[in-house]
């Protein structure tokens, strides 16, 4: 049997070992999959030993994903765009770096909610690690504008330099945001983790815009609630993007795509995202014998 694992640090709390066994019944596919918490000073030794042992696969979660990036022996153009990697695929003599969170976002934002990115002003909120992985899937849809900002200015500017041959990005700060309107705006930010979000000026939403927070549960609470005073037509937390995410992982290692809106459906049981956030996928019941009993 396939032996896949999420690393990470702190790991408990990952859902990932939820979704992956959902995702290997559902398919008929025989793997096993843990959570595994690997502290960053023991990191290159203990993947070392994981490719030996061997593990088929592996997910990387916070605080990893940047560092993998450098003791992969090859990663794809996605992962080096991002400067971040969350699938690793074993090979015969080390580690293939992947990274789906991009694709998750997207497919996510326009397959399972509707929302095309192509034609839409787009804001998106941070420039760290899952800022960075969001920027070349939204170019490739053909925004009309796509802005970043961020809490410390020059990151934008940094980026808008980096990923100038994809398209063009408009540096930007919170508050320089004021008078402008976005069509989507996106929280890229870890500020929810705090219970708390960017600063921005009011009435930066366009009508009928959107609002989608990459954070989910308690953490994305403070977004949800300020997409609430703006009057979006939708808002969205990020646990579609994970399972998402997940999902084209599961396809890179398998060769098979899960479905995802069961699983999804699972995760947000037995309250519909717990805090009233919005999401258009219809809640579907699970039958408790079907996913959820490992
Ligand atoms: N749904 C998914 O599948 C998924 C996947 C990946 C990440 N995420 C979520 O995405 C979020 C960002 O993750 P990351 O890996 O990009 O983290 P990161 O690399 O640490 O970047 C954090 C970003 O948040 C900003 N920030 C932090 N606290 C803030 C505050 N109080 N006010 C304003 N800005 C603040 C930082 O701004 P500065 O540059 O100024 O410090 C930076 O831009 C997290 O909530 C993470 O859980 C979700």
């Amino acid at each position: 049997m396939d032996r896949y694992a999420v690393i990470g640090y702190p790991v408990a709390h990952s859902k990932s070992p939820f979704i992956h066994a959902a995702f290997a019944r559902q398919t008929g596919q025989k793997l096993s999959y843990e959570a595994v918490e690997i502290a960053p000073a023991a990191l290159t030794e203990t993947l070392q030993q994981m490719h030996a042992e061997p593990y088929a696969g592996l997910n990387v979660t916070l605080p990893h994903k940047v560092a993998v990036a450098a003791l992969c022996e090859a990663v794809s153009e996605r992962a080096r765009l991002a400067g971040a990697v969350n699938t690793l695929v074993r090979t015969a003599t080390g580690w293939s770096g992947d990274n789906t969170d991009g694709a998750g976002f997207v497919h996510d934002l326009q397959v399972n909610l509707g929302v095309a990115i192509a034609g839409k002003r787009v804001l998106l909120l941070g420039a760290g690690g899952a800022a960075r992985g969001l920027i070349a899937p939204i170019l490739a849809e053909r925004p009309a504008e796509l802005a970043v900002s961020n809490r410390n200015p020059w990151k934008p500017e940094e980026l808008a330099e980096q990923f100038k041959a994809l398209g063009p990005i408009v540096p930007r700060t919170h508050l320089s945001l004021k008078g402008d309107r976005y069509d989507l705006v996106i929280n890229a930010t870890s500020a929810g983790h705090a219970n708390t979000m960017p600063r921005l000026p009011g009435q930066i939403l366009a009508e009928g815009g959107v609002c989608y927070d990459l954070s989910y549960g308690a953490s994305a609470e403070p977004f949800c609630a300020w997409a609430r005073t703006q009057g979006a037509a939708l808002q969205a937390d990020g646990l579609g993007m994970l399972v998402e995410q997940a999902a084209a992982a599961f396809e890179l290692w398998r060769g098979v795509r899960p479905h995802t809106a069961p699983v999804l459906a699972a995760l947000r049981t037995p309250e519909p995202c717990g805090s009233g956030i919005t999401h258009r996928l219809p809640p579907k019941p699970v039958h408790p014998n079907r996913i959820g009993q490992d």
